[in-house]
């Protein structure tokens, strides 16, 4: 279905700025994590992208809860390492926003011309989003342009202000400024649609599983249908194994990103299999249709820092009778020598699923 619509129509540009952007050729793709700052960088020069580069630091702990920044000094130096890492000194990156304060609906209208659209789009929203329409940016983009039935298909976003200002405050903390600002969901299905052509028929599920948050999306036959968030991350997988086997920190941690199973670590994933399993029962359901029934799921994909977790996804594959296959932004993507230098390139491709996502937006 290409490119969702992004929130770039919120980022003023001054004309000036415009003609400077021209000359970009290059994205930064930054995916401000609870647990770790990731970077990509993108070259879009030549007729398919290139990766040039990608890295990654850790955040200390607790500088975001939440979604919400509790340190901005702490996250803002990380920030600038990750981009030192990366060998860049961009003063204009893409950031996501997500969560609760973001709303995606698909909606049918009669079918009128885009400039039109954007008039009614607003009273539109009224109906469909439950916040004070003052609060939000909207934007929309038309599904089936093409298309000659009565009504058209329009995928409504809805974020409120105050999200947009708090990213562009963390952002500006860091001495930058957004390119744009996409949706979280977006970004990772723009990565996925790419990296996975095989997964865009039939029903399948995307579970991007980070610190704090996992991410669902459903997918059927390549259009993303349903998105929402779970509250299991990796931190949750650490707290059971100090808990439970009075690790500290750095040891469960280390299981955690370890490449063999562990004793500990088995003994407390079937609780947290079962809570994802759940999580992917429940969307399913929420959303079932005549083509989306839980005996219609396929493959499961997985992506972000959990994914790494040892015998989660075969633990995740026994509990809900699917395969659960690792899912990274790589494939079928060009990559610079060096691109993921002094890092484990297969072990830690899943991690950057979002950040790459945003950098594959060509620049204006
Ligand atoms: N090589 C690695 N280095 C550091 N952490 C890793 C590595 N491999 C796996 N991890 C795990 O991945 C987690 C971070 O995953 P990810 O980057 O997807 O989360 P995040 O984006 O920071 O969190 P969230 O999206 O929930 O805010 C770490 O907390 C750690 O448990
Ligand atoms: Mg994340």
């Amino acid at each position: 279905m290409g490119n969702f619509p992004s929130l770039d129509r919120f980022v003023p540009s001054l004309p000036d700025m415009a003609l400077f952007s021209r000359k970009q050729k290059t994205a930064v793709g930054l995916d401000i994590g609870s647990g770790l700052i990731k970077v990509a960088v993108m070259d879009h020069r030549g007729a398919e992208p290139e990766l040039v580069r990608v890295a990654m630091v850790p955040l200390l702990p607790d500088a975001i809860v939440e979604g919400e920044v509790m340190d901005a000094a702490v996250v803002s130096e990380a920030i600038r390492r990750a981009l030192e890492a990366a060998g860049v000194t961009p003063t204009r990156v893409a950031a996501a926003v997500g969560g609760r304060d973001v709303i995606v609906k698909q909606i049918a209208v009669d079918r009128m011309k885009a400039s039109q659209a954007r008039e009614v789009m607003r009273w539109e929203a009224e109906q469909h989003v439950p916040f004070d329409m003052d609060s939000v940016a909207l934007d929309f983009q038309i599904l089936d342009p093409a298309g000659t039935e009565e009504q058209m298909q329009v995928l409504l976003v809805a974020a409120k202000h105050e999200l947009i200002a708090s990213k562009r405050r963390v952002l500006a903390e860091a001495g930058l400024t957004p390119a744009l600002i996409d949706v979280d969901s977006f970004a990772l299905y723009n990565a996925f649609e790419r990296s996975h052509p095989e997964a865009m028929s039939g029903v399948v599920a995307l579970l991007h599983i980070g610190h704090e948050l996992t991410h669902l999306t459903l997918v059927e036959d390549g259009l993303p249908v349903l998105t929402r968030d779970l509250g299991v991350g990796t931190r949750r997988f650490r707290e059971d194994l100090q808990r439970d086997h009075g690790l500290a920190a750095r040891e469960a941690r280390a299981l955690l990103e370890a490449s063999e199973r562990s004793a500990e670590l088995d003994a407390v994933l079937a609780s947290r299999a079962e809570e994802l399993a759940v999580g992917i029962e429940r969307g399913v359901a929420y959303r079932a249709s005549a083509a989306t029934s839980l005996a219609s799921l396929g493959t499961i994909y997985v992506s972000g820092g959990g994914a790494r977790i040892p015998g989660l996804l075969e633990s995740v594959a026994a509990r809900l009778r699917r395969p659960v296959v690792l899912a990274s932004p790589l494939a079928y993507l060009a990559l610079r020598d060096g691109a993921f230098e002094g890092l484990d390139t297969e072990a830690v491709a899943p991690l950057f699923m979002l950040a790459v996502g945003l950098a594959l937006r060509a620049p204006r």
